[in-house]
Formats: C-alpha cells, sequence, structure tokens
C-alpha cells in the first residue's frame, strides 16, 4: 500500500483544544513523579496526590457483584441493555437516603445514574447553550474550566493563567476559602461542597445564598457534591435540595468513588429537578430534565447491571455500615495530616469535613516549587495549588486517602524535615 506524504490531512480539529493549557493536572503530576522515579529508582515514594481511594472495596459491594455475575449467566437472569437513566431499585434506594431521609424533595425520577461525576459534571454542557456567563472558584476542579474551554465557552488563556471570559470568585484565607458572589451577573455558577481542593465546607445560611442569587438571577448552580459524606457535622448540608428553592435552580453531581471506594468501578449520580427551566433564543422555557433524559438516551448506554448492584449494596444496612467505616478512616488520616502539619508550623485549613488538606507552602514557595521540595526531601506527591487556578498559587494539596502505614510515614518523613 502506498502512502502519499504529501497530502495533507484535511480534516478539521476542535481549534477550543488548543486554548487548553498543556496537560491536565494530574497526568502532569504523574509525567514528573515517573522522571522523579526514574531518576532516583530507590526512591520509596508516598502518593497523595491525586483523591484516588486505596482501601479495598466494602465486602457487601462485591457479594452483590458476584451475585450479579453469576445472575448474568442464567437464562432468566441474563441482561442487556439497561435503561440509560440506570435501574429503578438503585434510584429508589438513593431517592430514599440520599434524599428523602435528610428532608430534600428529590424522586427517583430525577436521579440518572452515570459513571461518574467528572463526566456529567462536563457532559451537562451538551444541553446548554454557548451564550452563558460562567462563574468559577478560583482554585477549582480543573474540570469545569477544562470542559469550558472545550465547549468554546472562553477566550484564550490570559498572562494571569485564567480563561478569557469566564467569572472567577476568588478564595482566599482571608474570605475563609468561601466564595464571594459574583460581581457582574452570571448563567451558570459552578460550586463543590465539601470542596475539591479547598475541603471548605458551607452551612445552610451560606448556600441558601448562592440559591437565594441563583433565584434573582435566573442563574443554574451545578453542585457538585461528590464528598458529602465527609461531613462530620450533622449541621452542614450534604444537599443542595436541604436548601428551599434548590429545586428551581440547581443540578447536583454525586459519586460512590470516594465513599465507597468506586474510583475503579465506577459509578456515580446526576440529579436534575423536574422543576429546572432553561431559554431558548426565543424566550422560551424549556424543562431541562427532558433535554439531560434525551441527551442521556441518545449518547450513554448506562452504567454495567453489576456495577449498579454493588452500588446498590451500599444502601444495606451492612453496606452503610461499611462506607461509614471506610469514610472514618480516610478522616482520621485527614485528621493526623492535619495536625502533623500544624505541629510543623504549618499553616493548614480543610481535612475536617473533606479528605483533603489545604495548606499555604511555607516560606513563600512557589506551589511547583515546593511540590519538588517535597518529592525531593521526603519523597511525598502532592498536589500543587496553582494547578488548580490562579489563586492556588502558594498553597498545596494533600489527599487523606492511602493507607494509614503511608499516612503516618509520610507525616514523620514531612515532620523530620521541619525538626531539623
Ligand atoms: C482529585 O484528586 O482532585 C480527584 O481525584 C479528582 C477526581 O475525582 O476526578
Amino acid at each position: 500500500m502506498h502512502f502519499n506524504n504529501a497530502s495533507p490531512l484535511v480534516v478539521q480539529i476542535n481549534g477550543n483544544y488548543l486554548k487548553l493549557k498543556a496537560g491536565y493536572l494530574f497526568p502532569e503530576i504523574a509525567r514528573r513523579v515517573k522522571a522523579f522515579k526514574d531518576a532516583n529508582p530507590e526512591a520509596d515514594l508516598i502518593r497523595l496526590g491525586i483523591g484516588d481511594v486505596t482501601e479495598p472495596l466494602p465486602r457487601s459491594c462485591r457479594d452483590a457483584m458476584k451475585s450479579a455475575i453469576d445472575e448474568l449467566g442464567t437464562e432468566d437472569g441474563f441482561r442487556g441493555y439497561g435503561p440509560e437513566q440506570g435501574y429503578v431499585w438503585l434510584r429508589d434506594q438513593i431517592a430514599e437516603f440520599d434524599f428523602k431521609q435528610r428532608g430534600c424533595d428529590v424522586s427517583a425520577e430525577e436521579i440518572f445514574i452515570s459513571d461518574g461525576s467528572k463526566c456529567d459534571s462536563s457532559n451537562i454542557l451538551d444541553i446548554l447553550g454557548s451564550g452563558n456567563r460562567i462563574a468559577v472558584t478560583d482554585p477549582v476542579y480543573p474540570v469545569y474550566v477544562d470542559s469550558n474551554v472545550m465547549a468554546g465557552h472562553t477566550g484564550g488563556l490570559s498572562n494571569s493563567g485564567q480563561y478569557v471570559g469566564l467569572s472567577y470568585l476568588p478564595l482566599s484565607a482571608t474570605n475563609g476559602f468561601k466564595a464571594p458572589l459574583p460581581k457582574d451577573q452570571v448563567d451558570l455558577i459552578y460550586l463543590c461542597f465539601p470542596n475539591n481542593p479547598t475541603g471548605a465546607v458551607a452551612s445552610k445560611q451560606e448556600l441558601a445564598r448562592w440559591v437565594d442569587y441563583a433565584k434573582s438571577n435566573d442563574a443554574l448552580i451545578l453542585f457538585d457534591a461528590a464528598y458529602e459524606s465527609f461531613i462530620q457535622d450533622e449541621d452542614i448540608p450534604h444537599s443542595i435540595y436541604e436548601i428551599d428553592g434548590a429545586r428551581e435552580c440547581a443540578i447536583e453531581f454525586r459519586s460512590f468513588s470516594k465513599n465507597a471506594g468506586f474510583t475503579g468501578t465506577r459509578c456515580a449520580f446526576t440529579v436534575l429537578p423536574k422543576t429546572l427551566r432553561g431559554t431558548t433564543d426565543n424566550g422560551e422555557k424549556i424543562d431541562l430534565w427532558s433535554l439531560w433524559n434525551r441527551r442521556q438516551s441518545t449518547k450513554f448506554n448506562g452504567v454495567s447491571y453489576i456495577v449498579q448492584r454493588g452500588a446498590a449494596a451500599i444502601y444495606s444496612q451492612e453496606g452503610r455500615a461499611q462506607v461509614k467505616g471506610l469514610v472514618n478512616f480516610y478522616m482520621e488520616n485527614a485528621s493526623i495530616i492535619r495536625n502533623n502539619l500544624s505541629e510543623c508550623g504549618l499553616e493548614v485549613y480543610g481535612g475536617e469535613h473533606a479528605p483533603y488538606v489545604w495548606l499555604k507552602t511555607p516560606e513563600g514557595m512557589e506551589s511547583w516549587e515546593f511540590f519538588d521540595f517535597l518529592l525531593g526531601k521526603a519523597n511525598v506527591v502532592g498536589t500543587p495549588g496553582s494547578g488548580f487556578g490562579f489563586a492556588g498559587e502558594g498553597y498545596f494539596r494533600l489527599s487523606a486517602f492511602n493507607s494509614r502505614l503511608n499516612v503516618e510515614k509520610a507525616m514523620k518523613r514531612i515532620s523530620s524535615i521541619y525538626s531539623t
């Protein structure tokens, strides 16, 4: 076969991808860590960077998945395509335990099972127009920003490292990492509580401010609650639907990744109330539920039966106890990290209702400088705050997702740097 090297490929690319910063944050960290490991093969690295779970899947989930496999091996139990929205027995459990029992008015029909809240928080842009004014916090989970860049909702990257056209709401120690309301009117607001990366949480009153803002400005809140199960204080809301009026202005993203160890198994869900409306170009009001349902039916074939059975087992009595055990385990790690870093004299935030500890880099170091410092001196991998945005510069995130042995070892190594 002959290839004509002279003939150029003329297919057009999505040029918005060229506006993106070179690499997504976590692969970039992995690249740097690999380079370090290649140069220092004997280094015993401890990874507290990406928030990936380490503890085994709960027994009840494993048992349910094994039975589901056997069921699929029988004439009667075999299943092909499932409902794109997820099986009703899983959606019913979620509606009951995650919402009704917390006083939230969310029906099973408003819950869409998916393979991840990262995917859903990007995919949701499919049903939203391109003229929306968008607000994100800074620092922020990079997926919200990058997915808008890819969709062509922003201009290029400015010299300050922010994308032209986005409204950035700065988070800092001064505002307690609680975003101020937007100064300019916006249509779409991304909120994440408990927050990734800062670990901050929002009270009912604080969330009510956002719901009021959204309702009075006809804005939509995209509420990422992937870390809600790490909340330790009964008064802190787990869902935005604990706030009156949120059904008219918010979509919520949830995940089984971090609480039940499903980062590899993949199962999550999105709540889209039937009361949500968006506007067409000629001002007609259209319900968003129907658009999302249409989108999912067309582009998604659902999560596997086996995995959904595993997820449903989370809501059994044993499942709930096992998940609580996992959450408690990671939160004990978070408190070990918090206490040790504080004893080292570092300025520490988060880690009380979230599996992330957010710290001010010492001696004015830049985030990547501290990354290299910690990697070199303690062989500990963390996440540079600047990777989450311009305002994250000078901060650093440590994840509590690791074995107790590794967390204790990492803290011992860091303590020894600061005690000398
Ligand atoms: C993180 O480390 O921020 C998380 O792993 C991100 C994610 O869940 O995608």
